[in-house]
């Protein structure tokens, strides 16, 4: 069993070349550009996994992982430009770069190349492969409307955005580890477990994401800090705040939606730390942790197969990036 280190490794050696053609370069080069840039490519060494979880890595699993990690970045050029972000992975994103019209178009070909991937597939499971991951990505559409939809809102439940952050960022990573384990030969109960083991440990890894979102180191997070608060996201950070704010607090939060961007974030920081905002970041991702570990320890292989995922668990929630 390999350890997430050695398989990200392994993927980055199939996966860092050039893969589109060169002309017309103005579309192309920004899509390599793009992931030039890199990430965590957590995504496609779950699906290697899920793989590995109940068999040795089959030659379908890279193509797989590719087409994933080439979809999740898809989606983080078009999150960019919902976002209004400048900033991913310490660099400028594709649309500042490159302006919106080419963001589109790169992203949208960044997808149809992954399509190309999945059709290398030759595993006798490719229809059910194909509709896990066609399903995953019209959640994935469902999540960020939904996410677009609560920037216009005043309030959202607690409910309401743990649902919608279990669609824009939880199926994927459930996703990828049921799509390996299906290659893998995984019954239906195990493939079952291996994906509500992705769909918890997807809330807490966006819990985190949330929080750095806030409070994490501009280097090494590689994002605009405070780019929730200005975009006036809903995120739990601001549900949690007006769940226990005083009246006061309640006047400053509303008088902060016309002040200046820095002054909101400054605002909006303290606001939410006087509130306890430390205190639940650790509750809902040790809540969420913990069904993630229920899950894995559910699943009906030796325990000891599980000791990657069970080692991922911590490098996701206390990542700092
Ligand atoms: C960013 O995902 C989008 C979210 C769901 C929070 P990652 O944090 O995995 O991004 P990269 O690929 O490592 O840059
Ligand atoms: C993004 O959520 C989820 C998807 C890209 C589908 P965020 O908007 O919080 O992700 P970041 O913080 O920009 O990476
Ligand atoms: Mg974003
Ligand atoms: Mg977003
Ligand atoms: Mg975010």
């Amino acid at each position: 069993m390999q350890s997430f280190d050695t398989l990200s490794a392994a993927f980055a050696a199939r996966f860092d070349h050039r893969h589109f053609p060169t002309d017309p370069s103005t579309l192309y080069d920004p899509a390599h550009y793009f992931l030039g840039l890199g990430g965590k490519r957590i995504r496609p060494v779950l699906c290697l996994m899920g793989n590995e979880l109940f068999g040795p890595i089959e030659a379908d699993a890279w193509q797989l992982a590719t087409a994933i990690e080439l979809f999740h970045n898809f989606t983080l050029i078009h999150d960019d430009i919902m976002d209004r972000a400048p900033l991913r992975r310490g660099k400028p994103t594709v649309h500042d770069k490159y302006g919106s019209s080419t963001a589109i178009l790169t992203g949208d070909v960044m997808m149809v190349v992954a399509y190309e991937y999945i059709a290398k597939i030759a595993s006798p499971h490719i229809r059910r492969i194909l509709h896990l991951f066609n399903q995953t990505a019209a959640e994935v559409c469902e999540g960020q409307q939904l996410d677009m939809d609560f920037e216009a809102r005043e309030e959202v439940t607690m409910e309401e955005y743990l649902h919608m952050i279990g669609l824009k960022t939880s199926v994927l990573l459930a996703a990828s580890l049921q799509l390996g384990s299906i290659l893998g030969g995984a019954g239906l109960g195990n493939q079952d477990k291996i994906y509500q083991f992705g769909k918890n440990l997807g809330l807490a890894f966006q819990i985190q994401d949330d929080y750095l979102d806030c409070y994490g180191d501009a280097d090494k997070f590689g994002k605009k800090v405070g780019g929730d608060i200005v975009a006036n996201k809903k995120t739990f950070l601001l549900i949690k705040t007006l769940e226990v704010a005083t009246d006061i607090q309640r006047q400053q939060i509303k008088e902060l939606t016309t002040a200046s961007p820095d002054e909101k974030i400054a605002g909006m920081l303290q606001l939410f730390h006087d509130c306890g905002v430390d205190a639940w970041v650790r509750e809902l991702k040790d809540k969420y942790r913990e069904a993630a570990v229920q899950s894995l320890e559910d699943i009906a292989v030796l325990s000891v197969r599980k000791e990657p995922l069970r080692e991922l668990i911590d490098l996701l929630l206390q990542r700092e990036y």
